[in-house]
C-alpha cells in the first residue's frame, strides 16, 4: 500500500517506520523542515533531538530510501496514496476542549490536494490523533466541502507509551479501526494484515465514533487507577508509619482482577496524553449535559500530586523554601524519554518559584535540552533564570539546601552515596517516586526524608 503519514512527532514517526517495516511505501510528511532534514540524515543525535525512543533510529535506517521517505511536499505523492494516517498534535485549550487547529490545518490541505487528484482509487483517511469524538465526521465533511470524491473515513487510535513505542507498535495489545464502509475496513486490513486475525493481538472493526471513544475511555480508566493509587494508598502510607507500601500493592494485585499496571504511587502522571485526555473528555461530557464528577476528582488528585510533597516539606519538616537551593533531579514526565509535556517537574519548578527560591540546580539524563528550550524565554518569566542546568545527579547535589527526585530514572537508585558524599545532614530528601529504598540509612546519618507513600522521617 502506498501510505502518507501527516505529522511526525512522537506518534507519526515511530508510526511511520514501523508500517515501512511491513513492507508498505510509506511517506513521512511534516510542514516543519527542520524536522523533516534531521529523520532524513538517519543520523542518531538528530534524530533524538527531536523523537528519542528505543529502537527508532535502526528501524529507520533499515527502511530509508526503500520503504520510508521523508518530505515536506506531497503534492505529487497524495495523487495515488491509498491511506493517509493524520498524526497530528491536539494539544488542550484553556478550557479543556481539544485545538483541532493543526489537525484541520493539514485535513483542509490534504483535502485541496485529494480533489484535483487524477488516480481515482479508493482513499482512506485515518485519525491517528486523538480527537474528540465526532472528529472522523468533521473530516468527512471537510472532504465533501472540497469535492473529493470516492474516500472513506476512518479511526485508529494509537496506543503507544511512549518510551516503548517501537515494540509498543510492533506488539500492540489491540488495534482499533472505526470505518463506516466495508471498503475501507477492506482497505486498512491490507495495511494491518499481519493483526488481524492475530492470536494475541485483539483486531477489532467497530463504528468511528466507539473507536474515537475507546481511546478516551481507555486514557482516563489508566489515570483513574493511577490516582486511586496516588489518592488512596500514599494517603494511607503517609498516615501510618509501619505501613509498607510495597507489600501493599503486592496484596493487593496479587488479586488476578486487579493490575499491577499503575499501582505504584508518584508525584503524579504527566505525558502529552493523560492530562489533556481527561480535560478533553470533561469537556465533551460537559457539552453534552452530563455529570463528570468522578472524572473532575481524578483530574484534581493527579494534578494536585504533581507539587503536594513541597507543602508536605514546609508543613510536615517545617523548611522554608525561601532564597534555598534545592536540587532538582528528573524533569522528564518519564524515564526513558525526553519528553517533558505536562512532566511534574514543570509544575514542582512553578512551586518552589512560587515559594522563594533562590535557585533550582536542574539534571536530567535526557530532557536537558527540552528543558533550555522551555524555561529560555526570559520574558515569559524572568524567575526561570534560577533554573541553572547540570550534567551530573552529583553537579546538581553539591551546593544545594534539599534535593526533589521528580522522575522514575533508574540512575536515582543509587544516590544514596552521592548525597551522602555532597550535602551535610540535616539536608532533607524529597522523593517524588521513592527511588531510594535505603532512604532509613540516611536518615540514622542524620538526613532528613519525605517520600510519597511515606511518613516524614528525621534523625532521632
Ligand atoms: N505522544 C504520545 O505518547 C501519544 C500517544 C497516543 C496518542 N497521541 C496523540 O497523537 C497525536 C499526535 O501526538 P504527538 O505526540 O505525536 O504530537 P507531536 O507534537 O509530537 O507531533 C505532531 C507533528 O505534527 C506536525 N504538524 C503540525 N501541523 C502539521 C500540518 N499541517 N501538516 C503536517 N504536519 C504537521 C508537527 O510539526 C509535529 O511534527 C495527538 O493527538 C496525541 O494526543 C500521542
Amino acid at each position: 500500500m502506498k501510505v502518507v503519514v501527516v505529522g511526525t512527532g512522537f506518534v507519526g514517526l515511530p508510526h511511520a517506520a514501523v508500517l515501512s517495516e511491513y513492507g508498505h511505501e510509506v511517506y513521512a510528511y511534516d510542514i516543519d523542515e527542520a524536522r523533516i532534514t534531521a529523520y532524513k540524515t538517519g543520523e542518531r543525535d538528530q534524530i533524538e533531538r527531536y523523537v528519542n525512543e528505543p529502537g527508532l533510529v535502526a528501524a529507520i535506517n533499515e527502511s530509508i530510501g526503500r520503504y520510508l521517505f521523508f518530505t515536506t511536499d506531497i503534492t505529487e505523492i497524495a495523487d495515488g496514496a491509498d491511506v493517509f494516517f493524520l498524526c497530528l498534535n491536539t494539544p488542550p485549550n484553556r478550557d479543556g476542549s481539544s485545538d483541532l487547529s493543526y489537525y484541520l490545518n493539514a485535513a483542509h490541505h490534504l483535502a485541496g490536494l485529494l480533489a484535483k487528484r487524477k488516480n481515482m482509487n479508493r482513499v482512506v483517511l485515518v485519525n491517528k490523533s486523538t480527537v474528540p469524538i465526532g472528529t472522523a465526521r468533521l473530516l468527512e465533511n471537510v472532504m465533501n466541502e472540497h469535492g473529493v470524491k470516492n474516500f472513506g473515513v476512518a479511526s485508529n487510535p494509537e496506543f503507544l507509551a511512549q518510551g516503548n513505542a517501537i515494540e509498543g507498535s510492533r506488539k500492540p495489545d489491540r488495534v482499533v479501526v472505526g470505518c463506516d464502509h466495508e471498503e475501507d475496513f477492506a482497505i486498512m486490513r491490507r495495511i494491518y494484515s499481519q493483526f488481524v486475525n492475530h492470536v494475541r493481538i485483539r483486531y477489532l472493526e467497530t463504528t468511528p465514533e466507539t473507536s474515537e471513544a475507546i481511546k478516551y475511555v481507555g486514557n482516563t480508566l489508566l489515570l483513574t487507577y493511577i490516582s486511586f493509587w496516588n489518592g488512596v494508598g500514599a494517603r494511607l502510607g503517609e498516615a501510618h508509619p509501619n505501613l509498607r507500601m510495597e507489600d501493599l500493592k503486592i496484596g493487593v494485585t496479587s488479586d488476578t482482577r486487579i493490575s499491577t499496571w499503575g499501582s505504584y504511587v508518584s508525584n503524579g502522571a504527566g505525558g502529552s496524553c493523560f492530562g489533556k485526555d481527561i480535560q478533553s473528555l470533561i469537556y465533551q461530557l460537559n457539552q453534552a449535559g452530563r455529570s463528570t464528577d468522578l472524572l473532575q476528582a481524578v483530574y484534581n488528585i493527579n494534578e494536585y500530586q504533581k507539587v503536594y510533597l513541597i507543602d508536605r516539606a514546609v508543613y510536615e519538616a517545617g523548611f522554608d523554601f525561601n532564597q534555598k537551593s534545592v536540587a532538582l533531579l528528573g524533569l522528564a514526565f518519564k524515564k526513558r524519554t525526553n519528553d517533558m509535556r505536562d512532566s511534574a517537574a514543570l509544575k514542582v519548578v512553578e512551586a518552589l518559584l512560587a515559594r522563594g527560591v533562590q535557585e533550582i540546580r536542574a539534571y536530567d539524563p535526557l530532557a536537558i535540552e527540552s528543558a533550555r528550550n522551555y524555561w529560555f524565554n526570559p520574558e515569559k518569566n524572568q524567575l526561570f533564570e534560577r533554573i541553572k542546568y547540570f550534567d551530573t545527579a552529583k553537579e546538581a547535589i553539591v551546593d544545594s539546601d534539599a534535593l526533589y527526585i521528580s522522575t522514575d530514572w533508574e540512575e536515582f537508585r543509587g544516590l544514596s552515596r552521592t548525597i551522602e558524599n555532597n550535602a551535610q545532614p540535616p539536608y532533607l530528601v524529597i522523593d517524588g517516586r521513592r527511588m531510594m529504598p535505603d532512604f532509613k540509612n540516611l536518615v540514622e546519618k542524620g538526613y532528613q526524608h519525605i517520600a510519597v507513600g511515606g511518613t516524614y522521617l528525621k534523625p532521632e
